[in-house]
């Protein structure tokens, strides 16, 4: 018998290693300059990063997580506010409202897209309601359309959660420009994928955009002179020249994704669990294009379990994004959703499994995945 295929939810090895020389290079320029808080180095990355996405403004920050905590703070959000997020998310997106005092008010998900239901959510608006969170799941982005209109009809303020979709598009707009601010990761798994923690902001909005750079240092504008309280929330310069590597191949990352992703599709399509409806596969809908961060399939007959030990005895790694819906974390026990049934995105969290889709599989890996899950016992 010859060596076993391998194949890693993620190979971060092989995206980084090919790049090697070039980010000795931008580490040596930033030791060199020995600017290592914000500076030139910093805002050329910002000004590459907003050009890639298509907004106005990038303002480079210290994770995906502060992105969305500093947008929050931003846009005036805070005790006595009611923010509406999707339950079937990262725990960062509803996270970030809690710390800011305000109330995350979760909302079930589609079954298409596996994003926020906007009829759902325009049940949940209160008198308090002062921001949707829409989140931009797996790569794909969420349904707009309903957001934006129940943004536009009830005065909320959007602040989109694009963690895990740079590059997605719907209809002629990239996520993270639709509403008033977009918040990115460039945790090492994202499809811009960093070297430690790091995010963004984006907005085409030349004022949120001055207070969220004052708001990420200190609220000091100028420097010790406080009229608000703001926090360090900045990117280092040292990560945006890596960075700065990375984002040159980045649309190669996403077509590579792209085309792992339609063999994935092509080939699951004729096998029979698909076909008989015990494994659902993801779908990309008409007028948005998915980046991929994630191909996350659905085990329909409750054997999602057997399936993951399967992909493990055969070297296939695998994750369950995400196992418990956020309105159900004990953390939020004391709000009146704890109670309630979200019962798609409840649903979602018993079926969900997460498959290797990243740029540098092989053809032999991709062709490994597929006869693997074809041969699964479902
Ligand atoms: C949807 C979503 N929001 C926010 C975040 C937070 O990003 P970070 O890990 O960079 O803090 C993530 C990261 O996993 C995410 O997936």
């Amino acid at each position: 018998m010859g060596e076993p295929i391998n194949v890693p939810l993620l190979n971060l090895c092989s995206q980084n290693q090919p790049l090697a020389e070039e980010l000795k290079a931008a580490f040596a320029r930033v030791l060199d300059s020995s600017q290592f808080i914000l500076g030139a180095e910093l805002a050329r990355f910002e000004e590459r990063a907003a050009e890639s996405v298509g907004a106005q403004h990038a303002i480079g920050v210290s994770s995906g997580t502060d992105a969305l905590l500093l947008s929050l703070m931003t846009l005036g959000i805070g005790p006595g506010d009611e923010v509406l997020c999707p339950s079937f998310t990262f725990f960062a997106t509803a996270g970030a409202i809690a710390r800011t005092g305000a109330i995350p008010v979760f909302v079930d998900s589609l079954d298409a897209d596996f994003s926020i239901d906007a009829t759902d959510a325009k049940r949940r608006v209160t008198d308090k309601t002062k921001a949707i969170i829409p989140v931009h799941l797996f790569g794909h982005a969420a349904d707009m359309d309903g957001v934006q209109r129940l943004a536009k009809a009830r005065g909320l303020v959007m602040l989109e959660d694009a963690a895990q979709s740079m590059g997605a598009t719907h209809g002629d707009r990239q996520v993270g420009t639709m509403g008033d601010l977009g918040a990115f990761s460039f945790f090492p798994s994202k499809n811009l994928g960093g070297f430690g923690d790091g995010g963004m902001i984006t907005t085409d909005d030349d004022a949120l955009a001055k207070r969220t750079r004052i708001l990420r240092v200190h609220g000091g504008a100028p420097k010790y002179y406080h009229k608000v309280v703001g926090g360090n929330f900045r990117m280092d310069p040292l990560h945006a020249a890596l960075l700065g590597v990375k984002l040159d191949h980045f649309p190669d990352y996403l077509a590579k994704r792209r085309a792992n992703a339609a063999q994935h599709l092509e080939r699951l399509a004729q096998c029979e669990h698909v076909a008989e409806g015990r494994l659902v596969l993801p779908s990309e809908i008409d007028g948005r294009s998915h980046t991929w961060n994630q191909f996350t399939l659905r085990v329909s007959n409750g054997r999602r379990d057997a399936l993951q030990a399967h992909l493990t005895e055969n070297h296939i790694g695998s994750a369950i994004y995400y196992p418990v819906p956020l309105h159900l974390q004990e953390c939020f026990a004391h709000l009146p959703s704890f109670r309630e049934s979200l019962p798609v995105c409840e649903k979602m969290a018993g079926e969900v499994l997460s498959i290797p889709v990243y740029p540098e599989m092989s053809e032999e890996q991709l062709d490994h995945v597929a006869d693997t899950l074809a041969n699964a016992p479902l």
